[in-house]
């Protein structure tokens, strides 16, 4: 069976290489040359754990290339997972997808399972197919199923391969066994994950319905943390007696500046858009999304209410920590990136440490800020150090060097990076989230 995939990114990428690994033979397809050359090199193009030893190690049954025509011609399967960033109005662009559709039909010379990774409002499946029926060669049948991907970045391999389960949507009955023969070997030792087949409708909206829950369950603790600060009650005991009920659970109960990354910021506003264009408005969604808004700058807000506008000018500001989470390089929706811009704005010199993210943070922000390659540089003489991303370096770093190295040891932790318990032994000040403020100075 010829597998191709459309979209070299985080989803495109990592579908084509576990497939590979699984032993089928795949084509990448991308636009862009330089993704494509340095693939061919075995180089991954994104930061993603495992990945590259992955394309290595099943190079034989991978081949990379910008020639879609060559590609599409025979291909028994094709997969896309092109982006679907959002528009201003918060709906999702769906050019890439209909991009490939077009290269898709006008190179198809055979029937051909056509898999719609890339998460897509729901009714696009549909849509699609239409599209491509119409523009193919009279004979040729093309089916469409949707196969919505829940890989998180920095765990996408594994996620992929061990996925909690693989969601396929589709009533055709060749499009249903082709999908049963891709997936086959996940569904054995060792992978053992579970199949689940539906319409397409339903698939499109279990990707939605999964990560706007999940967004939901963080907005949710974030105002959970909130009102403890208010109350006086510690949001990590409140989360731990929450997560003994087995129906809640214990994950994606941390408390933070809010989510970002390219999926929840995306999916939430593209439901709620969605939900709108049919007279039905989801207002958890809506809810959702405004308090993830505040939520990005809840540690900012608190810094100018203690130290008022005149004071927070030309303040010095350590920045620990760029990616939206640890694992990856990725700055999209990153709450650094409101942070900085924030304290910019109230006229702070700010300086910023992270593992990865630099080079990235520099294109947005040039010379308006500093860039540090170690922690111990980027506190050194600052006046405050605010913690963005709970990167493993920033959460081992020794408390003391805090002291010996910063103008006024002084911590606005965004990601409850460290124990209250530790932090109390030492002369400093710690603001973290939903937790007691604790000043030594
Ligand atoms: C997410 C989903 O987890 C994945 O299933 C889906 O396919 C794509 O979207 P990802 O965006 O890679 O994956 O990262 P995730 O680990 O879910 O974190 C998203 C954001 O939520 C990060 O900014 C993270 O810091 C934040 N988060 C997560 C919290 O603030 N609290 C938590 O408890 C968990």
């Amino acid at each position: 069976m010829k597998v191709v995939v459309a979209g070299t990114g985080y989803v495109g990428l990592v579908t084509g290489v576990a497939l590979a690994k699984i032993g089928h033979n795949v084509t990448c397809v991308d636009i862009d040359s330089k993704k494509i050359a340095l693939m061919q090199k075995g180089i991954s193009p994104i930061y993603e754990e495992g990945l590259e030893e992955l394309m290595v190690e099943n190079a034989k049954r991978l081949s990379y290339t910008v020639d879609y025509k060559k590609a599409y011609k025979d291909a028994d399967v094709i997969f896309i997972g092109v982006g679907t960033p959002e528009r201003s109005d918060g709906s999702a662009n769906l050019d890439y997808v209909y991009e490939v559709c077009d290269n898709i039909a006008e190179s198809i010379v055979h029937d051909c399972v056509v898999v719609i990774k890339s998460t897509v409002p729901i009714g696009t499946n549909d849509k699609v197919e239409e599209y491509l029926r119409s523009r193919v060669e009279d004979g040729i049948f093309i089916s469409i199923a949707s196969n919505p991907e829940f890989l998180a970045q920095g765990t996408a391999v594994r996620d992929t391969l061990y996925a909690s389960r693989i969601v396929v949507g589709t009533e055709d009955k060749y499009a249903k066994d082709i999908m049963r023969e891709i997936y086959y070997p996940l569904t054995q030792e060792p992978y053992n994950v579970p199949y689940l087949e539906m319409s397409r409708r339903s698939a499109e909206m279990v990707k939605y319905a999964s990560n706007d829950f999940l967004a939901l369950k963080i907005s949710y603790i974030n105002e959970v943390s909130n009102f403890c600060e208010i109350i006086g009650a510690d949001i990590e005991d409140v989360t731990m007696g929450m997560s003994y009920d087995k129906r809640i659970g214990n994950k994606f109960l941390n408390p933070g500046i809010g989510y970002g990354g390219s999926c929840f910021p995306k999916d939430t506003k593209a439901l709620h858009y969605l939900s709108c264009e049919y007279d039905s408005e989801f207002k958890t969604i809506k809810a959702c999304i405004d308090v993830n808004k505040h939520q990005k700058l809840h540690l900012f807000n608190k810094l100018k209410e203690t130290y008022g506008n005149l004071n927070m000018r030309n303040m010095d500001i350590a920045i620990l920590g760029a990616t939206f989470k640890p694992g990856t390089d990725d700055l999209r929706e990153a709450s650094s990136i409101d942070n900085v811009k924030a304290l910019i704005d109230y006229g702070c010199s700010v300086t910023v440490y992270d593992p990865v993210g630099l080079e990235r943070f520099k294109k947005i922000f040039g010379d308006k800020i500093k860039y540090a390659t170690t922690i111990d540089e980027c506190i050194k003489d600052k006046d405050i150090t605010m913690i963005m991303t709970e990167w493993d370096t920033i959460k081992n770093y020794d408390i003391n060097n805090y002291i010996n190295l910063m103008r006024t040891p002084v911590i606005y932790d965004g990601r409850n990076c460290y124990k209250l318990e530790d932090i109390e032994k030492y002369p400093i000040k710690y603001v973290s989230i939903g937790r007691k403020e604790i000043n030594k100075l």
